[in-house]
């Protein structure tokens, strides 16, 4: 049996603008498992942002539970969410968002010295990660001195130094290259194949087949039919419109 990381049940999240109502979430449930690589595909607002920031605990919802490793989010005050966050989940986002005034190694640092990391322990912990991704020759580089795929492979260190069970990617390759972005794909399996929890948002099918489960979500809705979705949308232009 394999340990459940993520299990979340009828996950509502409704937005209210100007008087109209969006249910952006409309009853999800899931479970994710310890090694499990798992894409979320879906149109443009669809809702997989908005989930994405539940199961980064950037956001609460408006019904549902969820429980992360073992605690239950939902309820959370702001404070311990930013704390189970920080211990939890590496974020890998499209824009990178590194800070760019930071070396490549002190962007990795960031989130060890949020958690109060003594400093030789984050120093170790920094150099590790980069060398992970190979980039240990570029540790005292700024981001403006690294290519796009070198600064996602330093957002991924940074995401992976404090060994968190989740790492979570919004549209990871979204802003590299189709050469690049296979780099990064395959960095992101290898790191699946030695056992790392992932889940990766996009709206892109070739990425999400990268991944062993793929499931969709249409219009807040959650189903295990990625398969389905993809062979359904994988004609053409189509792909992309809601039906
Ligand atoms: N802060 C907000 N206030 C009001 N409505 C919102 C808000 N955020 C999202 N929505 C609405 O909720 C729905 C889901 O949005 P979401 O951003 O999760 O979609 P998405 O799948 O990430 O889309 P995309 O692929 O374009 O990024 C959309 O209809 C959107 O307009
Ligand atoms: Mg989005």
């Amino acid at each position: 049996m394999t340990e459940e990381l993520i299990s979340i049940r009828n996950l509502r999240k409704v937005y209210e603008l100007g008087g109209e109502t969006v249910t952006a979430l409309d009853g999800i449930s899931i479970d994710i498992h310890q090694g499990d690589f798992v894409s979320i595909i879906g149109p443009s607002g669809s809702g997989k942002s908005t989930f994405m920031n539940m199961i980064g605990c950037l956001d609460r919802p408006d019904e549902g539970s969820y429980t992360l490793d073992g605690e239950e989010v939902e309820g959370m005050k702001s404070n311990q969410l930013a704390a189970i966050r920080n211990e939890k989940i590496g974020f890998i986002f499209q824009s990178f968002n590194l800070l760019p005034k930071l070396t490549a190694e002190e962007n990795v640092e960031l989130p060890l010295i949020y958690r109060g990391m003594p400093r030789k322990e984050r120093k170790e912990a920094a150099a590790a990660a980069l060398d992970k991704v190979g980039l240990a020759e570029r540790s005292h580089h700024l981001p403006n001195q690294l290519s796009g795929g070198q600064q996602q492979r330093v957002a991924i260190a940074r995401a992976l130094a404090g060994n968190p069970p989740i790492l979570l990617a919004d549209e990871p390759t979204g802003a590299l290259d189709s050469h690049t972005s296979k780099e990064i794909l395959e960095m992101i399996s290898e790191l699946n194949a030695q056992g790392q929890t992932i889940v990766l948002i996009t709206h892109d099918l070739d990425v999400a087949r990268k991944a062993k489960r793929v499931v969709s979500i249409q219009d807040g809705k959650l189903s295990e039919n990625g398969g389905d979705w993809l062979a359904d949308h994988s004609n053409g232009p189509k792909k992309y419109q809601r039906k």
